[in-house]
């Protein structure tokens, strides 16, 4: 099986207004491929169809055209539904059980036995991050991001081999977000497949491998994270930083080299380069001026301006 999951040329048009008369395209013809074992980003602003895709893929609603396979499986044969795990985007659950209960009972559903389910209970709710006096309270006194946690310990209980999770991190805290960061990076260790949307763009540099960002239902880009923030002509570019030295200062001996540039910082400089060969050559100045280097890294475009661009 070459990918966990391939979309083809799949579009969702929702009926709505008076009569059902309006259409509304919430996804257009989107084909994408994800290889397995990765933790892939499905990106897009508010109304662009991300939950669309993925309910549609869970069998939750209907495609209005195109296709899709998960596992090999096309969607329409949810046996395959053994297989994967979902957390939606607001998880909702019967909130008169407990955690506890909640997981129990999906455990069953998926022909567990009882000490199975247990220990399989107790090692998710604990993976989560749910502390264990609250496993026997009832799910209606739980707050939002303990509910989401809940969603997605659920969403793991048949250890699954590619989970869908609909903007994961929503309603967490920080200490929640990074708690939850590692669980779905250990996911990936296992060998797992990770289909995640989320708005949290530093969720995505530190987890994702690669993404797809959706316009108005339309995919506008997708690829390596690392390959669509290289911009093309910057791809060379460095950018190096160094501190004790006033940009004024050496300005003119660092215009001197080639297309580089420099501007100030409060404790000192940031110099634009087009190419590693010239390192040497800002590093002599910096130190004959009494500088020092503190970093250097390539010119990359930032996740958010790629964000801004192509959801806008
Ligand atoms: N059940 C529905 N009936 C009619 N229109 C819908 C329905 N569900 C979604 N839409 C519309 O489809 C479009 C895509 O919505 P969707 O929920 O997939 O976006 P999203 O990318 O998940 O957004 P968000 O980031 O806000 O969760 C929106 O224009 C939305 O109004
Ligand atoms: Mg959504």
């Amino acid at each position: 099986m070459e990918y966990a999951i391939e979309i083809k040329n799949l579009s969702k048009e929702y009926e709505t207004g008076f009569l059902k008369k309006k259409r509304v395209r919430a996804l257009d013809d989107l084909t994408l491929n994800v290889a397995p074992g990765q933790i892939f980003g499905f990106l897009g602003g508010n109304g662009a169809g991300k939950t669309t895709t993925i309910k549609t893929l869970m069998r939750l609603q209907f495609p209005t055209e195109g296709s899709a396979r998960i596992l090999g499986h096309d969607i329409a044969d949810v046996s395959m539904h053994a297989r994967i795990g979902y957390c939606p985007e607001n998880p909702y659950f019967y909130d008169y059980l407990t955690a506890r209960e909640v997981m129990d009972y999906l455990g069953e559903l998926f022909g567990m036995n009882r000490s199975t389910r247990s220990s399989r209970t107790e090692e998710l709710l604990t993976a989560v991050g749910l502390e264990e006096k609250d496993w026997k309270k009832q799910l209606r006194k739980y707050s939002k991001g303990m509910l989401q946690r809940v969603g997605l310990a659920q969403s793991l209980i048949n250890d699954p081999e590619i989970v869908f999770l609909d903007e994961p991190m929503s309603g967490l805290d920080p200490v929640g977000r990074r708690e939850i960061r590692e669980l779905i990076a250990g996911l990936r260790a296992k060998g797992k497949t990770v289909f995640m949307s989320t708005h949290i763009l530093s969720d995505i540099e530190a987890l994702c491998d690669e993404v797809a960002i959706l316009r108005r239902g339309k995919l506008a880009a997708s690829g390596r994270l690392d390959d669509l923030l290289m911009s093309d002509e910057a791809s060379r570019a460095l950018e190096v930083n160094i501190h004790g030295v006033a940009a004024e200062s050496i300005r003119e001996q660092i215009e001197f080299i080639a297309g580089a540039s420099i501007e100030p910082r409060p404790n000192g400089a940031v110099i634009q380069i087009l190419d590693e060969s010239d390192i040497d050559a800002v590093l002599t100045i910096t130190r004959e001026s009494g500088g020092r280097l503190a970093s250097i890294h390539p010119v990359k475009q930032s996740l958010e301006e790629l964000f801004v661009k192509e959801t806008s």
